[in-house]
């Protein structure tokens, strides 16, 4: 299914604008929506504020979500308070053709991937420039406790990746969480299942930014042609 193609080229944040709203479709009235994190998002929480008097509120991904959900008047609940939620509507750094992702660019990958886990139905919502073949030439974010650092970046060294610590002001990027991000560039990841499996394991990592378990089963994809939706399941 693809909306008629526009008249003319539509910018990057038109296409997240485009997505945002489109993402509409998916909410289920009368009930509490997933929501992530970044800029295509803050589109999405945009177009929910349209909505608003329709919906529960919302579960939120990071501090940045919560804040914006509540400037629109959208009651934001607990994780721990719902069992279950319908849909978890968030953007991807990559997305390759099954549903596979990258995420974190915006640091919230953990409570990213604990929202998708309790959510039945993830829609990722990203212009046509986050979908690629293979995952990995975004650089690939790991949330990691302080003191690992150095072990973790030295386990994805010896895998052929480069790795650093995220910097904001020139100091180690602190997350909602009170953790570290570790990016790692040079990455080919053939298997993202197996390599979500293996790499979460390591002692110190909180979180990787691959989305392979908690993969997207719907995306809606901004292109010069209009939002295309592919479907995963
Ligand atoms: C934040 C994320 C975002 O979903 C991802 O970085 C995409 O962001 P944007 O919509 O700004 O391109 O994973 O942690």
């Amino acid at each position: 299914m693809s909306t008629p193609a526009p008249n003319t080229a539509l910018t990057q944040d038109e296409l997240k604008t485009l997505v945002g709203q489109a993402a509409l479709q998916f909410v289920v009235r009368g009930e509490i929506v997933g929501v992530g994190t970044g800029s295509t998002v803050n589109k999405f929480i945009d177009a929910l504020a349209t909505i608003k008097d329709e919906i529960k509120g919302a579960v939120s991904s990071s501090v940045a979500s919560t804040e914006r959900l509540r400037a629109c008047g959208i009651k934001v609940f607990e994780a721990q308070e719902v069992d279950a939620l319908s849909v978890y509507i968030d953007g991807a750094d990559e997305i390759d053709r099954n549903g596979f992702m990258i995420k974190g660019g915006g640091a919230a990958l953990t409570r990213e991937k604990i929202v998708a886990a309790q959510s039945k139905k993830f829609v990722c919502i990203a212009d046509e420039s986050k979908l690629v073949e293979t995952l990995g030439a975004f650089p690939l974010p790991v949330e990691v406790i302080p003191m690992a650092t150095a072990r973790v970046i030295r386990q994805f060294d010896a895998m052929g990746g480069r790795a650093m610590v995220r910097m904001k002001d020139g100091k180690p990027l602190v997350t909602d969480n009170g953790q570290h991000i570790v990016d790692v560039t040079g990455l080919h990841i053939k298997d993202p299942l197996a390599f979500e499996l293996t790499t979460s394991q390591w002692p110190g990592v909180v979180t990787v930014g691959v989305f392979a378990h908690q993969k997207a089963q719907v995306c809606l994809l901004g292109t010069a042609s209009g939002v295309k939706t592919l479907t995963f399941e």
